[in-house]
């Protein structure tokens, strides 16, 4: 079995998602965010690409347990319930409910991923966990980091390279080159990954936006053993 990584959206073949298991990674900040709602008892998440298609889902769904949740340039959208901050994702807001989340790359590279055989999100916070559910799914492995606006981000890669350590060290696995990338750019870091956040080009708007918590909370490997999969456009917690 093969693991391949993809740095950006640009160009995935659909035969590298297709009956394979993917993990979908936005670490800054939508994967660790949505692994943190369902930890704190959300229902479920439905990720979408818009606001539009946000506030219209709500309206059709009719039902006042439902947050709206998300951002655009980083900032909460005006009229919806919650950002995209991890802190915000408390028990006493989201438990028992439903959120429906839209962001700039998370939702999208989620939205991607829909024909895998098994789609997990992957952040720092739950990669062990993330790791240990793929290597028994006794499939190819793919690797979808969202990126920023199509481009390269380090902080995606670099928890990618996590992901690819922590398989490899669960299973007998063939590494395609993103896979080798981003393992050797992980063991460059991997002493202090909350600094290789800090200096990517995201982790610095946020900290410029006063948001540095955000970017720390994010960087702390196997905080939890919640591992989100995505089926069917909904996103719940694996059982
Ligand atoms: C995204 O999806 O682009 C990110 O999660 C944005 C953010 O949280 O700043």
């Amino acid at each position: 079995m093969e693991i391949e990584v993809f740095a950006t959206l640009n160009g995935i073949p659909d035969e590298a998602i297709n009956n394979k298991t993917v993990i979908v990674i936005d670490v800054l900040r939508a994967t660790t965010t949505i692994t943190v709602a369902l930890a704190a008892g959300c229902l479920e998440v439905i990720p979408v690409l818009t606001p539009e298609e946000a506030i219209e889902m709500r309206e059709r769904l009719g039902d006042e347990r439902v947050l709206l949740g998300g951002e655009r340039n980083a900032l909460k959208i005006p009229g919806f319930d919650l950002g995209n901050s991890p802190l915000e994702y408390t028990t006493e807001i989201v438990a028992g409910k439903r959120l429906i989340i839209t962001t700039t790359n998370g939702t999208r590279a989620i939205r991607r991923a829909a024909g895998g055989r098994l789609v997990f999100l992957g952040a720092m916070i739950n990669a062990p966990a993330v790791a240990g559910l793929a290597a028994t799914a006794a499939t190819d492995i793919t690797i979808i980091c969202a990126g920023t606006r199509d481009r390269f981000s380090l902080e995606d890669f670099l928890t990618a390279g996590l992901l690819v350590d922590q398989l490899a060290g669960q299973g007998e696995f063939v590494l395609r080159d993103g896979a080798l990338a981003a393992r050797d750019y992980y063991y460059c870091h991997r002493a202090d990954p909350a600094a290789a956040l800090k200096a990517s080009f995201h982790g610095r708007l946020l900290a410029d936006l006063g948001m540095e918590a955000d970017v720390e909370f994010c960087s702390r490997v196997g905080a939890t053993d919640v591992v989100p999969v995505y089926g069917g456009g909904i996103i719940k917690k694996a059982s």
